[in-house]
């Protein structure tokens, strides 16, 4: 059979009525890095998920659902309500999953444990297959308590029955001690575990957009090659620079890519031009021209 030809929308405004205006089912792959800012006193809402017949939506198994309000606590973000904010879209993630479709959400340490509870009550706690750590090792250290280093990315399959997992496109690692398993396995390598060793993408490095949050490719490109197959839809509806778009174009993937940021728009229009999107709710400049560090990198 063959492939329909790659494609790359990205469309400008708030991810909540563009994502419920697409079709359920319609993605492989579903990637998204929504965004924590600390620094502001904020209020959490308390949800509980309870079954009911009369909910106002279906979860797991075709049970319908309803979030009941447990309370709120003061605490410290940008957002007055992040779980309230995430919510409906987690609920749209699920939505818009195929069957075999996976959902990575990748967090901060401070907010991924709510969250896990809250993806639990979305897509069926027995469909949580792993959290991932991603951890680096740059910049200051702290001084009266371990530095903090890692990101968590929970990994959700819509069906942890069937799922696309492509074991043999997974990137090998050195062994930490090659000398004890003989040379034909240290040149070969091993697979990484659940912890992913990889740094930021470096502030003057080739791989720079100039997006503050730019996360890095090369552990976007594991996602993509280990759980999407070449031809297959991909979306991210918090794409800030558009890394899972440059990933999924340079891997042979069709993309959907959505934020509300003006400036996002303007990074993706610099680093996305040489796969021709197509734009909605935005005119890219005739300037905006791929830059030669993107250039660099997909040369690689
Ligand atoms: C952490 S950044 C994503 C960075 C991205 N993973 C990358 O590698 O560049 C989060 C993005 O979400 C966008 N965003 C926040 N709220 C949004 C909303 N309601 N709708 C669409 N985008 C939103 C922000 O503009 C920001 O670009």
């Amino acid at each position: 059979m063959s492939q329909a030809p790659q494609t790359l929308d990205i469309h400008h405004g708030d991810n909540l009525p563009i994502i419920q205006g697409m079709e359920d089912g319609s993605f492989d792959l579903i990637y998204i890095d929504p965004p924590f800012n600390t620094g502001k006193v904020q209020k959490r809402t308390q949800l509980k998920t309870v079954r009911d017949a009369e909910g106002d939506r279906t979860g797991f198994q075709g049970e319908r659902y309803r979030s009941i309000k447990l309370g709120s606590k003061a605490y410290v973000d940008a957002f007055d309500d992040y779980l309230g904010f995430l919510e409906p879209r987690l609920i749209e993630s699920h939505r818009l999953l195929k069957p075999t479709g996976s959902f990575f959400f990748h967090i901060d340490y401070r907010e991924v444990h709510y969250c896990k509870v809250l993806l639990d009550s979305i897509f069926g706690r027995s469909n949580f297959l792993n959290e991932i750590i991603w951890a680096y090792d740059y910049g200051a250290r702290a001084t009266k308590r371990w530095s903090p280093k890692h990101d968590t990315i929970l990994w959700y399959a819509k069906d942890a029955e069937s799922y696309t997992y492509r074991f043999d496109d997974i990137d090998r690692i050195p062994y930490m001690a090659p000398d004890l398993v003989g040379p034909e396995k240290a040149a070969r390598g091993k697979t990484p575990t659940d912890v992913w060793w990889n740094t930021i993408v470096s502030p003057n490095g080739k791989e720079k957009t100039g997006y503050p949050t730019q996360k890095p490719l090369a552990i976007i490109n594991r996602i993509v090659r280990v759980h999407s197959n070449p031809g297959d839809r991909l979306l991210d509806f918090f794409a800030g620079s558009g890394t899972l778009g440059e990933s999924a174009l340079r891997l042979g993937r069709s993309a959907v890519l959505v934020d509300s940021n003006v400036e996002a728009m303007e990074v993706m229009a610099r680093r996305l031009s040489f796969a021709a999107p197509r734009w909605f709710g935005f005119t890219p400049s005739d300037t905006a021209s791929p830059s030669s560090a993107c250039e660099s990198l997909f040369a690689q």
